[in-house]
């Protein structure tokens, strides 16, 4: 449990009374009150009002407000405010901002915009975070601590230029080594001094965001920028844990945001905690897998839905408000992929600056009869019902979809094989694949204990790390299966290539080698043609994007190209090693290949769908006890019918019992409890 003083599923979100007078404070209480809402997060950017100036802290205020709510039965999620420095700070001392990727430096305005390489920033953080935790460390509303906001973005002073000197003497120990990881000979760049080295931005050999020469410098700024600023993180981790060791402290993520390898940050986190934004057009299957991948940063740990709104957003370009029944189901999405709190931003929509726009429980009308409102107070009354039921409850699932980041930075620095190539819709791919049969999965990273799947899907894993390939061959060696698919096992972790045939280190247990790698034009497509029929799979089936050029080296072939010059070269073969099955995908097939290919798989592994279902049902379960929790999520408006199987389970909202069919309303949600 996140923390045993209030055992339920903690409701409510950012609040931010600060901007209002004690009127609407008590007008707050209230209609927490009727909305079931039982936590505020609150100081998120309060840092001017706590520290007027340098010698000056004034924490009235915050003692009042943390008085206030517990004597109402709000708990507190306490933020320590430095997401955003104060203007006088700026002033002072100028080194606190940030120079930008063109090398600008900037002023005082926005925020998330510290220099996170600046001393003085850092003394000033970790100061602010130390006094907080040793003022309110006992007080009993205190449920979580939670560090900065949204930590993210680069910056390119000159103190992170210092930095990451320092950074890269500590990774390579000599110039030497460093010299042959960025394979320097090439375009004269041998580095003879440490100080020739400048960070890679738009002054030096990066364009375009992700555009770069050099892809050794850039792919180890990322790493250099993500540890800098989880470092910023630590310092206040540590100021906390010396006053305050009881109660687990967070950081606000953002599902899959490129800027942090959340993987390494997870280790230092007591419980992950993000922020879910999804555009309405954002696939539903997308959003779950952000879940799972929040989930999987602790091995399973459940995790908070830390924001969501409850109806709009302000900064997209179109911002719809959610329809009816939509905050709900997304928050049962959540909760059913592991989250134990929802939390909104925010509480109280503010008058002014660029927020005002924003959904809130309470808008801007103040009272409480609103659509809105209404909806918020019905979740409320649900998660007051449900109780510590599903807290802890955790995923069963049996297959794993491997993400990582340093590959995701590696294949989008990647000077070719083409620009079309996005990390993230290829992974996405194979665990939509999986979603729209009902098949569970979880998101893990290459330092995931393997041996807990049947299945590990490995798409485009481009870099392979140390001892992973040695990893992957135990796994396959001792009955596991593995896929992987194009343009993987190409370099080591320094983005170098391994010699001597594609796909690498990954060539002995796939039993292929892949001798060229061509590129597809996007009106250009191939095709996989099966050999024979499998399962459901069978005939022809369209690829794109990129088509390996692969021969077998003992691999069975199951399917070749259906045209161009390498009509009848292998594209989806499995090579025996071991006990198990190694599969190769060759290119990046249509959706239909995907599903029968994953459910052939699935089915000789003994993993069964968890329900049978029309598109449109999401279906998820947690357990916990001996118990399971089976989500039915209808994104659907119409309703929409379930096959659960003979077993009697109970809907935890209704008390109704069911078996067989089940009808779930247009966006309805059930949660049916039953045997493990
Ligand atoms: C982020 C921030 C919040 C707020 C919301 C608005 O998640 O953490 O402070 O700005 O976005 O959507």
């Amino acid at each position: 449990m996140i923390n045993e003083q209030l055992p339920k599923i903690w409701y409510g979100g950012d609040y931010n009374p600060e901007q209002w007078e004690a009127p609407v404070w008590a007008e707050d209480e209230r209609m927490f009150k009727l909305a079931g809402i039982d936590v505020a997060t609150i100081n998120v950017f309060n840092w001017a009002l706590i520290q007027p100036s340098e010698e000056v802290y004034d924490f009235s205020h915050l003692d009042a407000l943390i008085d206030r709510l517990y004597k109402n039965g709000t708990y507190v999620i306490l933020a320590t405010s430095t997401g955003a420095h104060p203007a006088w700070m700026a002033r002072r001392y100028p080194e606190v901002t940030r120079v930008d990727e063109k090398g600008r430096k900037r002023k005082f305005g926005g925020r998330h915009n510290s220099n996170p390489n600046s001393p003085v920033y850092r003394d000033f953080a970790a100061k602010l975070a130390g006094k907080l935790a040793e003022r309110y460390k006992d007080h009993p509303a205190l449920l979580c601590w939670h560090i900065s906001n949204e930590y993210g973005g680069h910056d390119y002073s000159e103190e992170s230029a210092a930095a990451f000197r320092v950074w890269l003497k500590e990774r390579y120990g000599s110039l030497d080594a460093l010299n042959k990881a960025w394979n320097t000979r090439f375009w004269s760049h041998t580095f003879y001094d440490w100080d020739e080295i400048v960070l890679p931005n738009e002054l030096s050999e990066e364009w375009d965001g992700n555009r770069t020469n050099f892809q050794g410098i850039s792919l180890d700024y990322r790493r250099f920028m993500s540890d800098s600023l989880l470092e910023c993180y630590l310092i206040e981790y540590a100021a906390i844990k010396e006053h305050s060791t009881n109660i687990p402290i967070t950081t606000n993520l953002m599902g899959f945001y490129p800027g942090l390898d959340y993987f390494k940050w997870a280790k230092h986190m007591d419980v992950i905690s993000w922020d879910n934004y999804p555009a309405l057009d954002t696939p539903v299957s997308f959003t779950a897998m952000t879940h799972d991948l929040m989930r999987g940063l602790k091995h399973g740990q459940p995790f908070m839905l830390m924001e969501q709104t409850p109806s709009q957003q302000n900064w997209m370009p179109y911002n719809s408000v959610k329809r009816p029944g939509v905050m709900r189901l997304w928050s049962y999405q959540a909760v059913a992929r592991g989250a134990d709190t929802v939390l909104f931003f925010q509480l109280r929509r503010s008058i002014g600056a660029c927020e005002k726009y924003h959904g809130a429980v309470i808008e801007h009308v103040g009272h409480e009869h609103t659509r809105v409102f209404r909806e918020c107070a019905e979740l409320g009354r649900e998660l007051e019902q449900l109780g510590d039921t599903l807290l802890d409850a955790r995923s069963a699932a049996e297959i794993g979809v491997l993400y990582d980041w340093d590959n995701r930075w590696a294949l989008e620095l990647s000077s070719g094989p083409t620009v079309a190539l996005d990390y993230m819709k290829e992974v996405h791919k194979y665990y939509d694949a999986l979603y729209q049969q009902n098949i569970e999965a979880d998101l893990i990273g290459v330092e995931e204990d393997l041996t807990k799947y049947k299945i590990v899907i490995a798409p485009v894993l481009y870099m392979i790390k140390p001892g992973f390939a040695e990893k992957v061959e135990a796994f396959v060696q001792a009955g596991g299966t593995f896929v992987t698919t194009f343009f993987s096992g190409i370099v080591n972790e320094n983005d170098l290539v391994t010699v001597g045939g594609y796909p690498g280190e990954l060539r002995k247990v796939l039993g292929i080698w892949a001798e060229e790698i061509d590129a597809l034009l996007p009106e250009m497509s191939n095709e996989i043609v099966m050999n024979k029929q499998w399962g459901e799979l069978g005939g022809a089936y369209k690829c794109n994007l990129l088509c390996d050029l692969i021969h077998s080296e003992g691999a069975e072939v199951l399917a070749q190209y259906g045209s161009d010059f390498y009509k009848g070269m292998p594209v989806l073969t499995v090579n025996s090693f071991g006990e198990g099955k190694a599969y190769y995908v060759a290119s990046s097939p249509e959706q239909a290949f995907l599903q029968g290919f994953l459910a052939n798989l699935s089915e000789e592994n003994g993993i069964k769908p968890l329900v049978r279902a029309p598109h449109g049902i999401e279906s998820v379960q947690r357990v916990k006890d001996g118990m399971s929790f089976l989500f039915l999520l209808n994104h659907h408006e119409g309703e929409l019918t379930a096959e659960i199987g003979a077993d009697e389970r109970t809907d935890l909202l209704t008390g109704e019992t069911h078996s067989g069919s089940v009808t779930i309303p247009g966006r309805g949600v059930m949660i049916l409890s039953g045997k493990n």
